[in-house]
């Protein structure tokens, strides 16, 4: 255990699991999610959500990582009982399947960072544009291996070089960019509709799905389910305080989500688009829109790198669940472990990223006669099938086998506040009662039972 990698700085940690949280899945998918859900009403019971169920979440999942100072597998074998290493099998297969079709959009990123900067994304019909570039060319699949080796080479560079030093640098500079960003689209004529939209609730939108998007929505958002949490738990030293880490993640998830959605709701209304129009959203939607602003090819430039950044800080945290298992179970090098790990991706990630164009042929039609194709089954699978039955299983895990002695334990050190202690009993009764029942909501809705 001796020669085992930590995170070395309070700030550190939190750089890296808000890295982890914040992604895609605050900055394209929430802002559409919400569009789709009513806006602020969604707003208003998500943040709920995050702050009732995410944290407990987020605790458990680190302090199984901190506790056994292991990774997904190895976690639970220490820990035990040998049955629960399934946990870390659910996990590791989350991870390959979130890294292969994350990555396409990861891929989709540069290139428009590469399309804003060079101008061919502009003056064009930017939809087609979107769809030749997706469907017809081979160019998505260059991209997404460039997105996998730079989250590698991060990876490469270790706990501390690599994850804790990038993940100092990335987001503060994504605050600072999305701030910028703010700043111009609540400025646009005509933004006040969109703000309204996204901050004044309509509860008459509100039903029992809306509740369920938004706890997918702070699920996916949060990075909880498969193990990267606990995977950077085991690197968080016993003296600090899980309360506060946990905590301050959330918030900055959640920040970020409003950010986000404070740049994407206003630039849309004062251009007039709808803000429902779903997952191709930014990448056909806002081109068309920087187009037509002062200075709109480097808020679009910004825009990009800014998703880029964002992604990026997620997509090694998911990496590094599976090189972990690698190290640490096979006793390979971390670079071995790396370049094996990301040569598996990318032959997986070839799949998701050709779903339109070569494996067009390849889809299941839902009951609603949409066609699921290959990178659709990889979201739906992981997102709606393994991650929920994941949280459920540690949930349980920790409520029930980890038991009350330890869950204080872990939740008493670096703590000096009265308060914090008070609330350990709250904690506890949410991971052991509350949050399975929850999860298994989720689960069945997901699963399509309701
Ligand atoms: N949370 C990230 C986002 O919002 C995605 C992500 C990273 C993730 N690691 C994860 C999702 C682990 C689920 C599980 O974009």
């Amino acid at each position: 255990m001796s020669n085992r990698e930590n995170f070395t700085s309070t700030f550190g940690i939190i750089a890296a699991a808000a890295g982890s949280a914040v992604g895609l899945g605050n900055i394209w998918r929430f802002p559409y999610v919400a569009g789709q859900n009513g806006g602020g009403a969604f707003l208003i019971i998500y943040i709920l959500i995050v702050l009732i169920l995410g944290v407990p979440l987020l605790m458990s999942e680190m302090m199984i990582g901190r506790r056994a100072q292991a990774n997904v597998i190895g976690s639970f074998k220490k820990l035990g009982p040998k049955s629960s290493i399934i946990i870390g099998i659910i996990g590791l297969l989350a991870a390959f399947l979130i890294l292969a079709f994350y990555s396409t959009v990861g891929g989709w990123t540069i290139h428009y960072i590469y399309a804003s900067i060079n101008g061919e994304v502009f003056h064009t019909d930017y939809q087609n544009y979107f769809f030749n570039f997706k469907d017809n060319s081979f160019l998505p699949l260059l991209w997404q291996i460039v997105f996998l080796v730079l989250t590698a080479v991060i990876i490469l560079g270790g706990v501390k070089k690599g994850i804790e030093k990038c993940s100092k640098i990335m987001i503060p500079t994504l605050v600072l960019m999305l701030i910028i960003l703010v700043i111009r689209a609540v400025t646009l004529p005509g933004a006040g509709s969109g703000v309204n939209f996204f901050m004044k609730p309509d509860f008459s939108k509100v039903t029992g799905t809306t509740f369920l998007a938004a706890m997918g929505q702070a699920f996916f958002s949060l990075s909880i389910g498969m193990g990267a949490m606990l995977t950077y738990g085991s690197y968080i030293q016993k003296n600090e305080n899980l309360n506060f880490i946990s905590t301050s993640t959330a918030i900055t998830d959640i920040m970020v989500a409003i950010l986000g959605g404070l740049v994407i709701f206003p630039t849309l209304f004062s251009f007039n688009a709808a803000p429902d129009q779903g997952p191709g959203l930014i990448f056909v939607t806002l081109p068309a829109i920087f187009e037509q602003m002062p200075w709109g090819a480097g808020f679009s430039t910004i825009f990009f790198v800014l998703l880029l950044i964002a992604s990026i800080s997620s997509s090694i945290s998911l990496l590094e669940v599976i090189v972990a298992v690698l190290k640490e179970e096979l006793r390979w090098s971390r670079t071995l472990s790396t370049i094996l790990t990301t040569i598996s991706v990318i032959i997986l990630g070839v799949f998701a990223t050709l779903s339109w164009n070569t494996f067009q042929n390849i889809f299941l039609t839902t009951a609603s006669g949409n066609k699921m194709y290959i990178f659709d089954i990889f979201d739906y699978l992981s997102s709606n099938i393994l991650l929920p039955l994941g949280g459920l299983l540690i949930m349980i895990y920790v409520g029930w086998y980890l038991k009350k002695d330890i869950f204080y334990e872990e939740l008493s050190s670096g703590v000096h506040k009265k308060f914090t202690l008070a609330l350990r009993p709250i904690i506890f009764f949410i991971v052991k009662y509350i949050s399975p029942i929850v999860i298994l909501l989720i689960f069945l809705n997901g699963i399509g039972v309701f």
